[in-house]
């Protein structure tokens, strides 16, 4: 577990960026152990297929599926966007396929963040037409006020107001991705940035 005081150090201004802890590891991995509970309660002694989205799902992924008891297997999927305004133009596309195929399986999507839903909508009309036995998704994070999709998730790790969050998966220009812990960022203003020195 993360030592509150080494990770607020590792908080530490950097570029101008600051990042502030809205949930701990440590509150994390509890919360994924009872999402893994859940899911093995629903669906008792049946052999459970994750499904993650690179790269930001990662995280999630390997700590949920080591959490939950039985027969786990998994996969990956990546998808992009096209142009500047792809989420709210509804343009998501695969960038690269899963490996296997998940006909007749029990598949769970996992996600690190649900945010407008564009990305999980296209996700599940892809994998719906790939008649797996069952389709569930599992998101770290959801921030409904976002959302401009029908989409809901089976399994929210929390529930978070609209702020732009890094760590555990989740990257702005691809740093903090590695952080143990979900933060919320700040950009720090020029002048107070030359006041300390930055
Ligand atoms: C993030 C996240 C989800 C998606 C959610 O991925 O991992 O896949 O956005 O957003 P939505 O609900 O608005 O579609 P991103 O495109 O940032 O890629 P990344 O995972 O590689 O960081």
């Amino acid at each position: 577990m993360p030592n509150p005081k080494k990770t607020r150090h590792r908080t530490a201004k950097v570029r101008g960026e600051s990042v502030k802890i809205l949930i701990s590891g440590r509150q994390i991995q509890r919360r994924i152990q009872a999402l893994a509970k859940q899911i093995r309660k629903d669906f008792p002694g049946e052999p459970l297929h994750l499904v993650s989205v690179l790269k930001g799902g990662v995280f999630f992924l390997t700590d949920l599926a080591r959490s939950i008891s039985g027969e786990v297997s998994f996969d990956f999927i990546a998808v992009s966007s096209y142009g500047q305004n792809t989420r709210s133009s509804g343009q998501v596309r695969l960038t690269r396929d899963l490996d296997s195929s998940i006909e007749g399986k029990t598949v769970i999507v996992v996600e690190d963040i649900l945010d407008t839903g564009m990305t999980l909508q296209y996700l599940l009309r892809l994998f719906q037409q790939r008649k797996p036995k069952h389709l569930r998704v599992a998101v770290l994070l959801d921030k409904p006020e976002r959302r401009i999709t029908a989409v809901h998730a089976d399994y929210v790790g929390f529930t978070i107001p609209n702020e732009f969050v890094v760590g555990y998966g989740l990257d702005y220009s691809e740093r903090y991705r590695n952080l143990p812990y979900v933060g919320v960022l700040s950009l720090v203003p020029a002048a107070k940035k030359e006041s300390m020195g930055a």
